[in-house]
């Protein structure tokens, strides 16, 4: 199975979704399984590291996210992939604009399919470092479910 995370600029939430869901992916022992990757919608940081408040708080609580290199998402991925998840409501709409007839994955928002309190990871890249913490919070929530899904579905 393969998952695709997706957000802006792949610097702050669908690489942190990346790091979060693989982590718990190689502890439930079904990293070689399941294919993980993020991209972004826009290309700002193609190439780049993560976000160094990103990749801080992630650090803190055990992810490492220093692999990790922006790229933007591209028409190829909606054949790489059977589940790509969306961070926020723009971001599902980019992708779906973008949708060939002909493309068998799966589109969805993170949070919402998984019935969390928010729909939404917000854009923490213009705010405080709090925001990076609310994004753990949510992430690691949503992937708990996902890996259950996962569980389900190899
Ligand atoms: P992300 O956050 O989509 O979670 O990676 C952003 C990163 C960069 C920008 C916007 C959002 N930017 O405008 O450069």
């Amino acid at each position: 199975m393969r998952v695709l995370f997706v957000c802006l600029g792949n610097i702050c939430r669908s690489p942190t979704a990346e790091a979060v869901f693989r982590s718990k992916l190689v502890k439930a022992g079904l990293a070689d399984q399941v294919q993980v990757d993020s991209a972004g919608t826009g290309d700002w940081h193609v190439g780049k590291p993560a976000d160094t408040r990103a990749r801080h708080a992630a650090q803190q609580r055990g992810y490492d996210m220093s692999a990790l290199r922006g790229r933007q998402f591209e028409a190829a991925d909606f054949q790489r992939f059977d589940l790509m998840l969306a961070m926020d409501n723009s971001n599902l709409s980019n992708l779906a604009r973008m949708r060939p007839s002909n493309s068998g994955a799966e589109l969805d928002l993170f949070l919402r399919r998984y019935q969390l309190e928010v729909d939404e990871v917000p854009d923490p890249y213009y705010g405080g470092d709090h925001g990076f913490e609310h994004v753990l919070d949510l992430i690691e929530q949503a992937s708990d479910a996902l890996l259950i899904e996962v569980k389900g579905r190899l």
